[in-house]
């Protein structure tokens, strides 16, 4: 079926897309038809994409840094909005350098600076054996564990990423519906301020680095003014935030001073 794709399939399939509320229906549609080997698959995949299952889930794969990545049903959908986030990091990531990605979910930004690094070390931690195992069918080594759990053995790394949960629990119910019925809680609830993890991570984060390695961590609304008694408190500095075209805040980069401990 992905190679011959007769134009009043594509026409219906769109059709039942859009009926069902896709965004990108006409987009969606050409995958399912590209990617479904036959048509009792495609009828099948149709009906979950309908019922708002994460098109990621169905064909197993999502494009991030214009790559595809393997997500398998459970595991949270990278999206295109932590590729920002990944691109930096990547900047700041030596040759030969060491980097962990906590809460690494499908290793989406391991994978990316695994590929931009070849040289480097990068490991994935996350705490969902479901996740853990998709970031390794992507190449990324992978451990489960809590974000606080210590590195067996480890050196000193230069890079930290996170994206931990971060929606304040009283927000979840301002996701999109099929983010709240599909996508796993342990993946979006950051707690009362949305903060919980994230403060987690800032702390794991500052045992990981070396004097002047960096972490970025995805956050949004004003959680960066929020995080700022964290950081300065666990010491780091050079806080340096980011907005997305419409304005909204995205992420943090923050540089660890001080000795390692
Ligand atoms: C928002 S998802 C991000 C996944 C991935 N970094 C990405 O951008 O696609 C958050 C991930 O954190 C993991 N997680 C939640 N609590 C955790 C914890 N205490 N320790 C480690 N990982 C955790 C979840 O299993 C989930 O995969």
């Amino acid at each position: 079926m992905g190679v011959f794709v007769a134009e009043p399939v594509l026409g219906t399939a769109v059709q039942r897309l859009v009926a069902a509320g896709c965004i990108n229906a006409a987009e969606e549609a050409a995958e399912l038809l590209g990617g479904a080997p036959d048509e009792h698959t495609l009828e099948a995949w149709l009906c979950r994409r309908e019922q708002g299952e994460p098109l990621a889930w169905i064909t197993s794969t999502v494009l991030f840094c214009g790559q595809p990545l393997y997500v398998a049903p459970g595991v949270y959908v990278p999206r295109v909005q932590t590729e920002e986030l990944a691109r930096r990091a990547a900047m700041l990531l030596p040759a030969n350098g060491r980097a962990v990605d906590l809460c690494t979910g499908a290793g989406a930004i391991a994978a990316h600076l695994r590929r931009q690094i070849p040289t480097a070390t990068v490991i994935g931690i996350d705490i969902d054996v479901r996740a853990a195992a998709c970031a390794r069918r992507n190449g990324v080594p992978t451990a489960v564990a809590d974000v606080a759990e210590p590195l067996h053995g480890h050196e000193a790394v230069d890079l930290v990423t996170a994206i931990a949960p971060y929606v304040p629990t009283g927000e979840l119910g301002l996701l999109p519906a099929d983010v709240q019925r599909y996508e796993p809680r342990l993946a979006l609830d950051g707690g009362a301020d949305g903060l919980d993890l994230v403060r987690r991570v800032i702390a794991a984060a500052s045992r990981l680095l070396r004097p002047g390695g960096w972490l970025l961590t995805e956050v949004g609304g004003d959680q960066d003014a929020a995080l700022a008694p964290t950081l300065a408190a666990t010491g780091f500095d050079h806080v340096t935030p980011w907005w997305d075209d419409d304005g909204d805040l995205r992420g943090i980069a923050c540089c660890r001073v001080g000795s390692y401990r």
